[in-house]
């Protein structure tokens, strides 16, 4: 999971890794074949070596870049057959991609440590590469915090399955959750409140844990894209900079449970303050984050005008590229000028959207994003009723939203990103998909706002019960050619795959949609 491009199952007797299995790497493949013999040890507890070069006879996993062109950056090419494995690809990242694959065709005890095995691999040829280039997962911070060891934890599941962005909503109208040395005060005062929480913090990631993120994702070939969401969606940093807002006094922070609440006074007297804030707080995170996209929000913005929404877009698409990152923004980015080389997140509803296009009944989300295509903008493709996390599976779902729709496997995996849009958008106009996972509810009875006595779970309990299954649902609808898909093949694959999350500790969501094995 992601169903590969090409499967060939070759039969005969499976290839097992044993006491004597050698892992061959040169120096180019040597980075991902170490984290690969670190996950083999501690499941097998065989001293898995790293070897330049295969000895005659023994069982080998084998890594090499020497790979056929035409895979990709991530494609790779698997191979298992007369007691050895190979592994190749044309760049690291597509090596890494190819080792998630080998894990799965593991028993599900690959997941823990010290069982006795065997550790066997069918005979198989498997051909692979993504359908798209972003294959995203974001999690919102903002209104929960996550900590960093959690935040890793859902990273390294995410790796599982093919996801190569991780998008940190870094920002809320209840927390300010990125470290910032230009406006100390975004972390002793925005960072001091959660959705639901008046105190307790303060609640950010020191720059060392975001660099530590950052590097444990890179390890893993997924890019931290992190979010300044503007202008709304902003009450922390207005709690924390008294300039950000049009009578000069901070307002109070924020711990309740709605959304357009607040928006950055754009007046002409007061958008210096909003300039010098945005190039400050986008250069901290742009310093912290290298990969190439910065995402400027822009979604769900009270009370301002067109062009006052214009211009705030406009100023932080310049900081964005001043700091030598390429834009993302929420479809309502379409409304403002977008720097070239711009991708806009659609987060509609495809219930209403998909069938309106082409008509007289065009919706205000096709509109926009018919707007951010004619500029040139690149999709990333989330609809709220397909792929939002926090959407509650079955109305009996202990946490999260339903304002999209009830969102149950079977309809977080069958549609598909290019049909839902086309001919808004071009099959070549989409970037990718993603999953946001919001955490405004993140505590059960959460169909009712919590009161004095509400418990909040450990994030990790809100985490696993939304992203498994649903993620590899996504994940899948980025990487696998439509083709490969269909919702009974995955119905029977996530089936048995199961038993992996449950070796892994994963406190999945087991849908009754599904029959599990155990
Ligand atoms: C969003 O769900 N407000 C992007």
């Amino acid at each position: 999971m992601p169903q590969p491009e090409r499967v060939a199952a070759l039969g005969g007797p499976a290839v097992a890794l044993t006491a004597a299995t050698t892992i061959v790497a040169g120096r180019a493949e040597r980075q991902v074949a170490t984290h690969l013999a670190r996950t083999l040890r501690r499941a097998t507890g065989f001293p898995m070596p790293l070897a330049a070069a295969a000895t005659p006879a023994a069982p080998t996993v084998e890594l090499t870049l020497a790979a056929p062109a035409g895979l990709g950056r991530e494609g790779y090419t698997l191979t298992a057959r007369n007691q050895r494995v190979r592994l190749a690809a044309t760049t690291a990242e597509g090596l890494f991609r190819a080792t998630q694959t080998l894990l799965q065709l593991l028993p599900p005890d690959v997941e823990t440590t010290g069982r006795p095995g065997p550790w066997t691999v069918p005979q198989v040829e498997i051909t692979d590469r993504p359908r798209f280039g972003y294959r995203g997962l974001m999690l919102d911070v903002g209104r929960r915090f996550v900590p960093a060891a959690s935040v890793k934890r859902l990273i390294d599941q995410a790796a599982r399955y093919k996801i190569n962005v991780f998008h940190w909503h870094l920002t809320e109208d209840q927390g300010w959750r990125l470290p910032s040395r230009a406006f100390p005060a975004l972390n002793r005062i925005g960072a001091s409140t959660q959705a639901g929480w008046r105190e307790g913090g303060p609640w950010f990631y020191t720059e060392a844990e975001y660099r530590d993120v950052v590097a444990y994702a890179a390890e893993r070939f997924i890019t931290v894209v992190p979010e300044i969401d503007g202008p709304g969606h902003s009450a922390a940093a207005m709690a924390s900079v008294p300039g950000l807002n049009c009578d000069g006094v901070a307002r109070e922070p924020y711990h309740g449970f709605d959304v357009r609440v607040s928006v950055f006074c754009l007046d002409e007297a007061r958008l210096p303050a909003v300039r010098d804030f945005v190039d400050k707080t986008f250069a901290e995170a742009a310093a912290l984050s290298p990969g190439p996209w910065l995402h400027i929000g822009g979604d769900e913005v009270p009370s301002v005008t067109r062009e006052q929404y214009a211009a705030y877009v406009g100023l932080a698409g310049r900081a964005a590229v001043a700091n030598g990152k390429r834009v993302i923004g929420w479809h309502q980015v379409g409304d403002g000028p977008l720097p070239p080389g711009s991708a806009v997140q659609y987060w509609g509803l495809t219930h209403e959207d998909r069938p309106a296009i082409g008509t007289a009944e065009e919706t205000e989300s096709v509109r926009l994003l018919r707007r951010a295509v004619r500029q040139g903008a690149q999709v990333i493709v989330s609809p709220a009723d397909r792929a939002y996390l926090d959407m509650k599976y079955t109305a009996d779902t202990p946490y999260g939203l339903r304002w999209a729709g009830l969102v149950p496997v079977e309809r977080a995996y069958d549609w598909d990103p290019v049909r839902v849009l086309e001919p808004v958008v071009a099959e070549g106009q989409v970037l990718g998909v993603e999953a946001p996972l919001w955490t405004d509810r993140a505590y059960p009875g959460s169909h009712r706002l919590p009161d004095s006595t509400a418990v909040y779970p450990d994030p990790e309990v809100y985490l696993d019960h939304m992203v498994f299954p649903r993620l590899p649902a996504i994940a899948e609808l980025g990487w696998s050619p439509e083709r490969a898909r269909d919702w009974p093949g995955f119905r029977a694959r996530l089936a048995a795959h199961g038993p992996r999350w449950a070796a892994r500790g994963i406190g999945f969501h087991r849908s009754p949609e599904i029959d599990w094995a155990d």
